[in-house]
């Protein structure tokens, strides 16, 4: 079953927004495996956004991320990470659509409340990086088509 990281930034928690986010993945229909909240380091972030080393904004959301402890959670179900992104809404919350996270929360790309994996492949290195001690096991014992 497909699996995506989905973390709360630091903005998110302190605004008192885990519980709405985690309301809105859980009605959808996902199932939480994984859960921590966490303080990360600096060389930590830079990690998880590697990619976007060379971006002009790099330092400037590296220091975000650390600024206060983050919600870094694993999401499983159907289609979870292209629906996980639908759910979180574009980038720039002013364009991010009411009704996503990001366009009900958040006014600033810099402080948008939320990550989620962009790509099967990414959730998967992210979720290696965030819980190398691995997720519970557990299944759920509703019917599988109750999502
Ligand atoms: P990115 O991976 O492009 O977006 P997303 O989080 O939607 O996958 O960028 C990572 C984060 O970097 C983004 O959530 C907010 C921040 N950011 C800026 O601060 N300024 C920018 O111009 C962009 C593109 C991103």
């Amino acid at each position: 079953m497909e699996q995506t990281f989905i973390m709360i930034k630091p903005d998110g928690v302190q605004r008192g927004l885990i519980g709405e986010v985690i309301g809105r993945f859980e009605k959808k229909g996902f199932y939480l495996k994984a859960m921590k909240l966490v303080n990360v380091e600096k060389s930590f972030a830079e990690k998880h956004y590697a990619d976007l080393s060379s971006k002009p904004f790099f330092a400037g959301l590296v220091e975000y991320i650390v600024s206060g402890p983050v919600v870094a959670m694993v999401w499983e179900g159907k289609s979870v990470v292209a629906t996980g992104r639908k759910i979180v809404g574009a980038t720039n919350p002013l364009a991010a659509e009411p009704g996503t996270i990001r366009g009900d929360f958040a006014v600033d790309i810099g402080r948008n409340v939320i990550h989620g994996s962009d790509s099967v492949e990414n959730a998967r290195k992210e979720i290696a990086l965030w819980f190398p001690e691995g997720l519970a096991e557990w299944q759920s014992n509703q019917h599988s088509w109750i999502y």
